[in-house]
């Protein structure tokens, strides 16, 4: 099952030294199907021009395929409405655009509650926000299998005058997936917004935002199959509508004059500048890529993601992190006392590609007490044979290693 899914996809089919790429890094980027390179191609060799800004028909083929692809987005995510989806450059934007937004929102007594296994992306400009603001950043324990402590984040909302939750869905490194609509409905009880980073979770499941219940949530296109260059941040239309502009400019504003500026309307008042047009018709053909996916697929790549981790398990000396009943997407491990650098050396050699270091997750490194490990992750492309040659690789650099 899914060889003809991979065969979509021209950068997995290569060799390094003989050996045919084994791509296990989906987690820091998607490969990309033919039909959003193509997607993208066309609409540069037939329809670039600027959108929202020219009496002229070729603008006005690049406006309708761009707002298009704002429907298709609010559509995929159950947005309330399309004007709660703004476009930006990534996650790491989306956030920052939220956490500058916020500013004026938080007072010096307030607290933000962050997920301890988040990314650097949720939590530096928190972090940032904070210092602004004189609020306090409290990290969300985790419990021994690495997953959210929900006790301690009740006992956090009830101790604590917190103003913002920041999770995210599923972990970048462990895979875990956070039960989003639960913690989000404690967190409303006190009174707090729910800001949820989606980075590696849009690829695998299908996200709800009114069904999560979050205030606001963030993706990337490039790792759900579309360009790097293109994020969203959703939110809900009040909230959003009350957020102050991290970027001010063109595209943004109502009126402009000398004498004073009004800002326009949601999406555009978010959106100053020229957008990533090309790379937004790139994520609306990755929508439409992802929603001709069967169910079938999706379960195939869930499947994959089980053996890998329960055959990584069986083999001497592996250390697996984190709890097997609630994750996706990724696992992470280490080979007892060998360089987690070393590992990702020696499976390159093989043409498997996997991810070593921090993850950009250095507090929760810190919380595991360890400076790095190894981390595969799988796609809806990834084949058995992929885990039979990712297996034989570690089996070889063990063997190596001993
Ligand atoms: N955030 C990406 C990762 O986890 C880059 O690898």
């Amino acid at each position: 099952m899914n060889i003809d899914l991979k065969s979509q996809f021209p950068a997995l089919n290569q060799e390094f030294e003989g050996y045919p790429l084994c791509y296990l890094d989906t987690a820091a980027t998607s490969q990309k199907p033919q039909s959003v390179i193509d997607a993208m191609s066309n609409f540069y060799q037939h329809s670039n021009a600027n959108v929202h800004r020219a009496a002229h028909r070729l603008s006005a083929r690049a406006t309708q395929a761009f707002e298009a692809v704002r429907e298709k987005v609010a559509e995929f995510i159950n947005a309330g409405q399309n004007a709660e989806v703004i476009f930006t450059s990534g996650t790491t934007h989306s956030i920052n655009l939220l956490a500058w937004g916020l500013t004026p929102r938080l007072a010096a007594d307030e607290v933000i509650l962050i997920d301890s296994a988040a990314h650097h992306a949720n939590i530096v400009p928190w972090q940032e926000l904070a210092r602004r603001s004189g609020a306090t950043v409290i990290p969300i324990p985790l419990r021994q299998d690495l997953t959210l402590d929900e006790q301690a984040f009740l006992t956090l909302l009830q101790t604590h005058k917190v103003k913002i939750v920041a999770l995210c869905h599923v972990s970048n490194v462990l895979g875990t997936i956070n039960d989003i609509a639960a913690l989000a409905e404690q967190a409303h009880r006190y009174g707090a917004l729910v800001a949820v980073d989606g980075a590696q979770a849009v690829a695998h499941h299908k996200v709800d935002v009114q069904a999560l219940g979050c205030d606001f949530y963030s993706f990337s296109g490039h790792k759900m199959y579309g360009p790097a260059g293109v994020g969203i941040l959703w939110g809900r239309f009040i909230q959003l509508d009350r957020l102050t502009p991290l970027m001010t400019g063109g595209e943004m504003i109502d009126t402009v004059s000398f004498s004073g500026t009004t800002y326009g309307q949601l999406p555009n008042r978010l959106e100053a500048g020229t957008p990533a047009i090309a790379d937004v018709i790139g994520l609306g053909a990755a929508i439409d890529f992802m929603r001709s996916l069967p169910a079938a697929a999706f379960a195939h790549e869930q499947q994959m993601l089980i053996q890998l981790r329960s055959r990584l398990e069986a083999l001497p000396g592996i250390l697996v992190y984190g709890n097997p009943h609630q994750q996706s997407g990724a696992v992470a491990f280490n080979l007892s006392g060998e360089h987690h650098q070393d590992i990702g050396i020696l499976l390159d050699q093989q043409g498997v590609a996997v991810r070593c270091g921090h993850h950009c997750a250095q507090p929760l490194m810190q919380l595991m007490q360890i400076s790095g490990c190894c981390r595969a992750s799988v796609g809806i492309y990834t084949t058995q044979q992929d885990i039979d040659r990712f297996i034989h690789a570690m089996q070889d650099a063990i063997e190596l290693l001993a």
